[in-house]
């Protein structure tokens, strides 16, 4: 028997003035997102922006349901408009916020275990990282170089 270890890197800024200019931009997006999130059960707000590679910026927000598992995650709606509307563009950058509507988050919310699993499949299909930047409503933002970094362990189609 041996152990193997797994290690992920992230750089960690400590708040949005940080970021480079056009993450601030695409952050941005992610915030007025937020604003469009349909989210009468969880009042938890999710914004995400993907930038694509032919400049477009996709907003995708959470869209909950009254049959709670019909509902989806603002990463989701953003990747899957991207994969609908422009098939050939690459997936470069997702920077997503989340806040609950009566509690502002101050910590990083980072993508549910789906959305990992739904960009993964994106990453290996353009054959290129997709960068992920993710905030709460304020305070430090983490960013990941790929989304393996979050996501060890990837089930993909080589299994198949
Ligand atoms: N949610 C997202 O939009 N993205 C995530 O990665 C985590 C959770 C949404 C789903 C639901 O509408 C609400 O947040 C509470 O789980």
């Amino acid at each position: 028997m041996k152990k193997i270890k797994i290690e992920s890197e992230l750089e960690v800024f400590e708040d949005f003035s940080e970021l480079p200019q056009e993450i601030q931009r695409l952050m941005e997006a992610a915030f007025e997102a937020r604003d469009s999130a349909y989210a009468p059960y969880s009042e938890f707000h999710v914004g995400a922006a993907l930038l694509l590679s032919n400049g477009k910026v996709i907003k995708g927000s959470n869209q909950e349901n009254a049959a709670y598992p019909s509902g989806l995650c603002a990463e989701r709606t953003a990747i899957y408009y991207a994969g609908a509307n422009f098939p050939d563009e690459t997936l470069e950058v997702m920077a997503i916020s989340a806040t609950a509507k009566h509690r502002p988050t101050t910590t990083p919310i980072p993508p549910c275990g789906a959305c990992r699993q739904a960009i993964a499949e994106y990453e290996v299909k353009q054959k290129q990282p997709v960068v992920i930047y993710f905030m709460g409503a304020s305070g430090k933002i983490f960013k990941s170089d790929s989304l393996s970094n979050l996501l060890p362990f990837l089930f993909t189609q080589e299994y198949l």
